[in-house]
């Protein structure tokens, strides 16, 4: 049983709370929130959407071969590591970051949604009519 696409996304999912959670810490003990919704987002897209990614392959490991799930992940590590740093710019940043922070908000998202998309096949190719029989 071929594991490795389950344990990257769980392996990340935690790395992600940690980040997540230490910045909501950091938040919490300075009383400056401006960053609450990287916070948010880190939390739910990178630790409880990578949680789920990395719990389903591990339940249906066949859903994990293929070109198609290596692509889910790479899509989705690399939309939030452009959305992430440019919602960050954009709240954070200052005027010269603006653009930037623009450029990758358009990016980053687009990319997280797709891979969603893409996760949308794969789950429904995985519990499809013709794999609940097989
Ligand atoms: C050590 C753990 C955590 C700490 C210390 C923490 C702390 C905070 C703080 C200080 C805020 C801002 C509250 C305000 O604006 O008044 C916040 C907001 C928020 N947190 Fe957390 N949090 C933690 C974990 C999580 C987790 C695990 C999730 C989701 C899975 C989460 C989701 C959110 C959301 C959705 C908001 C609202 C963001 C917004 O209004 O823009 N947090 N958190």
């Amino acid at each position: 049983m071929d594991h490795r696409l389950s344990n990257r996304f769980l392996r990340l999912a935690v790395l992600f709370a940690l980040i997540g959670m230490g910045l909501g810490y950091w938040m919490g003990a300075t009383e400056q929130f401006t960053a609450s919704p990287v916070h948010a987002h880190i939390n739910l897209l990178g630790w409880v959407s990578m949680a789920l990614y990395g719990l389903f392959y591990r339940v249906q490991p066949s859903a994990a071969l293929g070109w198609l799930p290596q692509t889910h992940f790479w899509v989705a590590l690399i939309g939030l590591l452009i959305f992430m740093p440019a919602l960050a710019a954009k709240l954070l940043g200052g005027a010269g970051m603006q653009a930037a922070a623009n450029l990758g908000l358009m990016v980053g998202p687009t990319l997280t949604l797709l891979s969603m998309i893409l996760f949308v096949v794969i789950v429904f190719r995985a519990t499809g009519s013709r794999a609940a029989l097989a």
